[in-house]
C-alpha cells in the first residue's frame, strides 16, 4: 500500500473507532478511581440512590402512575424495575417492547434513571416469568429433577436451548434499549435474572445433570482454582483442601461427596416426612459447586449475548444464606453467594460484579463477603424499615457502594391517602431524608470513595454521647453533641448565635459524618454539633476559619445556603456551632 492510502486507511479506522469510543465513554460504565469500582454516566461518577418496585409493579403503566409520586417523594434517583421475558416475547420471534418504552418514558418524566431486572428462565430460584411458549415445551425446554425424581418448577440448566432461547430475548431487549436510550443514558445497568439456583434440593438431578456430575470438574476451571489458590474464597478452599487439595479428578473426588438422593441415604423404612427432615441437615457443598458452575456458564452466554446489543454493566444478584435457611436448597443452591464466588467469575466473566440481596441482619458482615477480591458492592434488594437509611450510609460510604436500593420501595412508609387527593402522603421515616442528604453529597462522595478520608462519626443519633476526636488529615477534629457550647483551640469559645437560623430538620437522618474533602476543607453532616480543629504538625501559627459554608433544606432537597464570612461569623473570626441538623462545610487554615 502506498503511504498516503495507508494514512487514509488508519485515519478511515481511527474514525470509526473515535466515534463509537466517543459513544462508549458516555454509556454507562465501570471505571476504577483510587482503587474504587464506580458506575459513570456521561463521564461523570453516579451514586445510585434507588429503591426496586414489588415484582409486578412495571408490568402496568395506568398502575405505575400513582407509585412515580412516591419514588420522587422518596428522593431516589434510579428505580430498579423488572422487565419480564413473557412479557416482551409472547410468541417466539415476536418482541412487544411497548412496556419498556412506557416506563423509561415515564423515568424521564420523573427525572429518574432506571436499573432493569431480567425475568429472563429464573426468579427466585423457579420459573414464573419464561413465557407460555417455553413453560408449556417440556420437551425442548425441560425442568429440573430433585432428589426423589419429581419435577422442579425450576428450567433447567441443563439445556442449551433453553439458554439459547434466554439469550435470543436478552439480546433483542438490549439492542432495543440502545436504540431508544443509547443517548439518553436513562438505563444504567441490567440485572440478568433474578436470585437463581436451585430451590428444594441441593442440586439439579436430571439424567444430564447426574451424569456432568460424575464427570470430571472442568479443566479450565480446575486450573483457574489452582491459580488462584491463595485468594480463593476461603469457604471455597477450605473445602477443597478437607478433600485433598486436588488439582483433578471428578466433583466430588474434588470437593467430596454430594447429598445422595433420599432413598440411597435413608432405606425404605422411613416416613417421607421425616426423610425430608433429616435430608435438609445435611449440607455438602459440593453440590452447590457444581450448581455454581452451571448457573454461572448459562448466565454468563445470555449477558454476553445481551451486551453485544448493547454494553452497559451487569450483575447477578444472590438470595442469601439466612439463619432460618443456612443450607444449599433452602436458599438458591448455586446462585452467587460469597462461597462460589470464584467459580462466578470464571463462569461469567461478562458479568460485572455480583450482588447481595440483603435482608440479613449482620449488614456489614454480608457487605465484607460481597466485597473481597474487589467485587464493588451494589445492594439491588434490602429490607425497608427504620434501618434502611443507615443500611445505605454503611453501604455507600463505609464499602465504597455503587449504590443502595430497597425492595417494595412502592409501598414503604407511605400512609394511606387522604380520599379525594393525588398528593403523596409524607413519609414516617427518616429514609427519604438520608437520601436527600446523600444526593446532595454525591459528588463529594464519589470524588472521596477509596481515599478514606471518609469518617462516621458514631453513634449516629446520639446527642449525649462523650465528645470524639478524629484525626482526619491536617487535623484532629474535636466533635462535641449536643446543643451545649463550644470551644477549644482552634476557635473561639463559647456558644454562638444570633447569625441566622439554620435549617431545621425533624425525624433527622441518622447520617452523622465528616468527609475531608480537601487540604483544611471538612464536610460535616449531622447537629446538633459543634468542632475545633487542632494541627496535626507542630509549629507555625493558630487555626484559622478561612470560610463556612451552609445548606438549606427546600422542598425536602439540600441546596447551597449561604457563604457566612460577616457578622454571622463575626468576620470569620468565631467558629458557628449550629444547633440543628445540616450539611455545614468549613475550610481551614493556619496563619504564622
Ligand atoms: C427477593 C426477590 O428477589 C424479590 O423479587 C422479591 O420476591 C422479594 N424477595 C420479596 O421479599
Amino acid at each position: 500500500m502506498e503511504n498516503s492510502s495507508l494514512i487514509l486507511a488508519i485515519a478511515a479506522v481511527l474514525f470509526v473507532h473515535g466515534a463509537d469510543a466517543g459513544a462508549d465513554l458516555s454509556r454507562p460504565h465501570l471505571e476504577t478511581r483510587n482503587g474504587v469500582r464506580q458506575l459513570v454516566v456521561d463521564g461523570k461518577p453516579f451514586l445510585v440512590l434507588g429503591g426496586e418496585l414489588r415484582n409486578s409493579s412495571s408490568s402496568s403503566r395506568e398502575y405505575m402512575k400513582s407509585v412515580w409520586p412516591r419514588l420522587v417523594e422518596k428522593k431516589l434517583n434510579t428505580v430498579l424495575a423488572v422487565v419480564s421475558w413473557e412479557l416482551i416475547e409472547p410468541e417466539e420471534g415476536r418482541f412487544d417492547f411497548a412496556s419498556v418504552d412506557g416506563f423509561i418514558d415515564d423515568a424521564r418524566k420523573n427525572n429518574m434513571k432506571v436499573v432493569f431486572l431480567w425475568f429472563g428462565s429464573w426468579k427466585n430460584g423457579l420459573s414464573s416469568y419464561p413465557p407460555y411458549w417455553v413453560k408449556t415445551n417440556p420437551q425442548r425446554f425441560p425442568w429440573a429433577k430433585n432428589r426423589d425424581g419429581r419435577t422442579l418448577d425450576i428450567l433447567s440448566t441443563f439445556s442449551d436451548a433453553t439458554r439459547d432461547a434466554d439469550a435470543k430475548a436478552f439480546a433483542a431487549l438490549m439492542r432495543h434499549i440502545r436504540q431508544v436510550d443509547g443517548k439518553e443514558h436513562t438505563v444504567l445497568m441490567m440485572q440478568v435474572e433474578n436470585e437463581v439456583g436451585i430451590r428444594d434440593d441441593s442440586r439439579d438431578r436430571c439424567p444430564a445433570a447426574n451424569e456432568a456430575f460424575s464427570k470430571p470438574v472442568p479443566k479450565a476451571l480446575m486450573n483457574y482454582l489452582v491459580k488462584r489458590k491463595d485468594t480463593l474464597a476461603p469457604e471455597l478452599r477450605e473445602v477443597w483442601a478437607a478433600n485433598g487439595s486436588k488439582t483433578s479428578g471428578t466433583w466430588e473426588e474434588v470437593f467430596g461427596p454430594g447429598k445422595p438422593d433420599s432413598v440411597k441415604l435413608y432405606g425404605p423404612d422411613l416416613t417421607q416426612e421425616r426423610k425430608d427432615i433429616l435430608w435438609r441437615q445435611l449440607s455438602w457443598p459440593v453440590d452447590e459447586f457444581f450448581m455454581a458452575w452451571r448457573y454461572s456458564t448459562f448466565i454468563h452466554k445470555v449477558t454476553a449475548a445481551g451486551k453485544a446489543g448493547y454494553d452497559i454493566p451487569m450483575y447477578a444478584n444472590a438470595w442469601l444464606q439466612q439463619p432460618g435457611g443456612p443450607r444449599p436448597g433452602e436458599y438458591p443452591s448455586g446462585g452467587p453467594v460469597p462461597q462460589v464466588h470464584d467459580i462466578w467469575r470464571f463462569g461469567a466473566p461478562s458479568l460485572d460484579f455480583l450482588a447481595p440481596d440483603h435482608y440479613i441482619s449482620q449488614f456489614s458482615e454480608a457487605c465484607e463477603r460481597f466485597t473481597r477480591n474487589g467485587n464493588p458492592l451494589f445492594i439491588p434488594e434490602a429490607n425497608t424499615g427504620g434501618q434502611a437509611g443507615a443500611n445505605a450510609l454503611t453501604a455507600l460510604l463505609k464499602f465504597n457502594g455503587i449504590g443502595f436500593s430497597p425492595f417494595g420501595i412502592d409501598g414503604f412508609g407511605f400512609r394511606p391517602r387522604p380520599q379525594g387527593t393525588n398528593a403523596p402522603a409524607p413519609s414516617a421515616d427518616s429514609f427519604a431524608q438520608t437520601y436527600a442528604i446523600l444526593d446532595y453529597l454525591a459528588p463529594v462522595i464519589l470524588d472521596n470513595q477509596g481515599t478514606g478520608t471518609i469518617v462516621f462519626l458514631e453513634p449516629m443519633n446520639d446527642t449525649n454521647a462523650p465528645p470524639q476526636e478524629v484525626k482526619l488529615g491536617d487535623y484532629t477534629l474535636n466533635l462535641s453533641y449536643g446543643t451545649g457550647g463550644f470551644g477549644g483551640r482552634g476557635g473561639l469559645g463559647g456558644g454562638l448565635g444570633g447569625f441566622g437560623e439554620g435549617p431545621t430538620v425533624t425525624n433527622a437522618s441518622p447520617a452523622r459524618l465528616v468527609i475531608n474533602s480537601g487540604p483544611g476543607e471538612y464536610v460535616f453532616v449531622g447537629g446538633p454539633m459543634t468542632v475545633t480543629f487542632t494541627p496535626n504538625t507542630p509549629g507555625r501559627g493558630g487555626v484559622v476559619l478561612g470560610s463556612f459554608d451552609e445548606t438549606m433544606l427546600v422542598d425536602g432537597r439540600w441546596v447551597p445556603g449561604r457563604r457566612l464570612n460577616g457578622d454571622e461569623t463575626d468576620h470569620s473570626r468565631r467558629w458557628p456551632a449550629r444547633r440543628s441538623f445540616g450539611i455545614y462545610r468549613y475550610r481551614v487554615y493556619r496563619r504564622d
